[in-house]
């Protein structure tokens, strides 16, 4: 079916109805789908309906928009939405844990392979990648981020926005993509207290150093929608926010796209105090740039009246549904209602080559932060292994939060992987359910288990209801019942290897402490047990890396590397600087922080700076892999503006880069710096300025492992 009417010609032919119809999206809401279809096919049918959410494959997609085609008005196809944060059926790590990999090119393909399979159930938009930096581990969304700084947030926007999108002129029509939507704009990672959904109050500096740089990549990526966050920002309700959604994002950085509420936020402006009524909250909305409604029916049941009252002209409404028209033009639904991929309704199947990938993922995301007494890599040979995990069933824990058409019964689990790993060693293994106590009876199958093994690797954490959205936690610790279990096996007094699975730093420092051996699995998706099988055997070294800072007591947070400097720097000398009487003022893991097998080491630092040149800074490390295994090690390269108006944060991350070194090997990573990577924010928008500023390199954020000099920009 070719399409000859254009958008524009589209919306000529609209009644008031069916505008407002393009600009509502509905979900099943009912316990059945088909009770839920029971309301929704209706309105479908009244034109009522743009796009539909939280229904997935052909079977499904494919009758319910044969209706919209064929039954209603208009015939405008539908736009099918899904939640793809970490993988569709093929899981991988969730985005936390995948960013530990610090590798963009890793980022691009597993989003690729998330819109194939994505695509191929019919499904046209992804709400993701979801872009908010975060820096407090009590907030449960940090497990859906990309980490604490804005400078990897952006790199991970490039490479989502891509990965979903695909590239190109045409690049949404094509076969195996789908629209991305970038979330949740903006700054809703620096929600008060860590608290979800409450409210927002940062600094205008802040918000366009840290929280805007990456939504204004993702729009220069060609990003097809953005939502904007749940929450206020000083007293602005994102959902009306005007300033932001059409003077930032689209009068200022050209944003075309469509911006896409969530999930009944236009309605909540009533709750968040800014809204009257719903026509009101409607108004608003509309008035603000925002586009869709998610579920609210606020738009259906509020715009007639917001235009009666004057809040909103036709011309607003006219300027959303032609921004949603052109999205689905844009998408081929005209020509191609039916979309994509296999024509049939194959179910979609993991290759070999999905579950490659999600093993790549999963060997780069844990991160080993202890192994004191080298009990790591685990011999080939020696006595019994229990692998005793308190996240039963532990195969459905690694698909984590928001794992679209994840299945439990894809995961490979540790202990089999572990076993064909060290065929000479008996794996034992042990799972149960333990977040709060441990009965008596469980107790007892710990420790006669425990007894009668040699070595313990012991998993602990959060299972995915413990994080992701509304996870918030006062305490975001090793679950308590976990610390008994902790405490009944540590005593036994055998080797213990404590595997922490988490979407956020778990800040227990005692058991983290009272252990020789610990690593932060995250969730680590379909392929947890092979890739753990490997790493713990030493078949594949550790390269993961700290996204966040890990902090050492819960009162640190806000805890992160790109704070500014005060007047009074901590000095453990002087009271009367910037410290606690009673802790550290550091963190316990600093980001960027990881341990290797391999134990390669930074020699020097060259920078070349030619003043009269001022065209770039060219930075040369020089390492040695002084080991007797090959390695790989990341290093990143930071700025420090010594003296600006205002003033800038004590570090400001301007690039990484990973270097492999065999076994006695030296080499060296180049790096390069352009002025404007000297701009204060992450995306360059506010030029250099002139003077003295610290060009450092190291491995982690860690000030006093950095190694570089002072250069001067005229
Ligand atoms: C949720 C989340 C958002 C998600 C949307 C649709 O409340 O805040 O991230 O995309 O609803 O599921």
């Amino acid at each position: 079916m070719s399409d000859t009417l254009s958008p524009e010609n589209r919306l000529a032919r609209l009644s008031l109805r069916e505008k407002i119809g393009q600009l509502n999206m509905l979900s099943p809401m009912k316990p059945t789908l088909e009770d839920s279809l029971a309301d929704i096919i209706p309105r479908i049918r009244q034109g009522e309906v743009g796009s539909i959410l939280n229904i997935h494959g052909r079977d499904n997609i494919t009758p319910i928009q044969k209706i919209a085609l064929e039954e209603s008005p208009s015939a405008i196809p539908l736009l099918f939405c899904f939640d793809v944060l970490h993988g569709y059926r093929s899981i991988v790590p969730n985005p936390l844990g995948e960013t530990a990999a610090f590798d963009p090119d890793l980022w691009l393909r597993t989003a690729s392979l998330a819109a194939r399979e994505t695509a191929q159930d019919a499904i046209a938009l992804t709400f993701a990648p979801m872009l908010d930096v975060a820096r407090d581990p009590r907030w449960g969304r940090m497990a859906e981020c990309a980490g604490e700084d804005p400078f990897v947030t952006l790199l991970y926007a490039q490479a989502k926005v891509q990965g979903f999108q695909g590239t190109g002129p045409d690049w949404l029509a094509k076969d195996q993509v789908v629209a991305a939507c970038a979330k949740h704009f903006a700054a809703y990672g620096a929600v008060r207290a860590g608290l979800d959904y409450s409210s927002v109050d940062i600094s205008e500096q802040h918000l366009y150093e840290v929280y805007l740089p990456p939504f204004r990549a993702a729009v220069e990526a060609g990003v097809a929608s953005i939502m904007p966050a749940f929450v206020d920002l000083g007293g602005m309700p994102m959902s009306a926010n005007r300033h932001l959604l059409t003077t930032i994002a689209r009068e200022q950085w050209g944003f075309d796209g469509v911006f896409i509420s969530d999930y009944a936020a236009v309605a909540e402006l009533v709750p968040h105090g800014m809204a009257a009524d719903l026509v009101e909250a409607a108004g608003y909305a509309l008035k603000a740039g925002m586009d869709i409604d998610m579920v609210a029916d606020a738009y259906s049941r509020g715009l007639p009246e917001a235009l009666e009252r004057g809040l909103i002209t036709m011309e607003d409404i006219d300027a959303s549904v032609l921004r949603v028209l052109r999205l689905k033009h844009r998408l081929g639904l005209f020509d191609d209602p039916y979309r994509l991929g296999g024509k049939d309704a194959a179910p979609i199947t993991i290759s070999t080559q999905d579950r490659d990938l999600a093993r790549e993922a999963a060997l780069k995301a844990p991160v080993l932060l202890k192994n004191d007494t080298q009990l790591l890599p685990l011999q080939t040979e020696g006595g019994s292994i229990l692998v005793l995990s308190a996240l039963a069933p532990d195969d459905n824990t690694m698909i984590g939060p928001w794992n679209a058409l994840g299945d439990p019964a894809d995961v490979g689990l540790l202990p089999a992987a572990l076993q064909q790993a060290l065929p000479k060693r008996r794996i034992d293994a042990l799972s149960l359910a333990c977040l709060d106590t441990l009965d008596d009876t469980q107790n007892m199958q710990v420790l006669d288990a425990a007894q009668k093994a040699d070595t313990i690797l012991l998993w602990l954490g959060e299972t995915p209801d413990l994080s992701g959205e509304a996870g918030s936690r006062l305490d975001p610790v090793i679950p308590a019942g976990q610390r008994a279990l902790f405490d009944a096996v540590n005593a036994l007094g055998k080797p213990v290897i404590l595997m922490l699975c988490s979407g956020r730093p778990l800040i227990s420092p005692e058991i983290i402490g009272a252990c020789p051996t610990v690593l932060a699995t995250w969730f680590l998706g379909i392929e947890a047990g092979p890739a753990l099988a490997q790493l713990l055997t030493g078949q594949h070294d550790f390269t993961g890396r700290l996204p966040v800072s890990w902090p050492a007591k819960i009162g640190q947070i806000p805890i992160y590397f790109g704070d500014r400097s005060t007047g009074r720097p901590a000095n453990p000398q002087d009271r009367f600087t910037s410290r606690y009487l009673d802790g550290p003022v550091t963190p316990l893991y600093p980001f960027g922080y990881g341990l290797s097998y391999a134990d390669i080491k930074l020699v020097s630092v060259d920078v070349h700076h030619h003043a009269i040149a001022q065209e770039e800074v060219r930075i040369t490390a020089h390492l040695d892999n002084g080991s007797r295994s090959e390695g790989e090690q990341t290093l990143f390269l930071f700025i420090r503006d010594i003296a600006s108006v205002p003033t800038r944060p004590k570090l400001e991350l301007r690039g990484f880069k990973k270097i492999k070194l065999a076994a006695q090997q030296k080499g060296s990573v180049q790096f390069s710096l352009k002025r404007a990577d000297f701009s204060r924010d992450a995306h360059h928008d506010s030029p250099a300025d002139a003077g003295a500023y610290q060009v450092l390199v190291g491995f982690n954020a860690d000030p006093n492992q950095l190694r570089g000099q002072t250069i001067t920009l005229a």
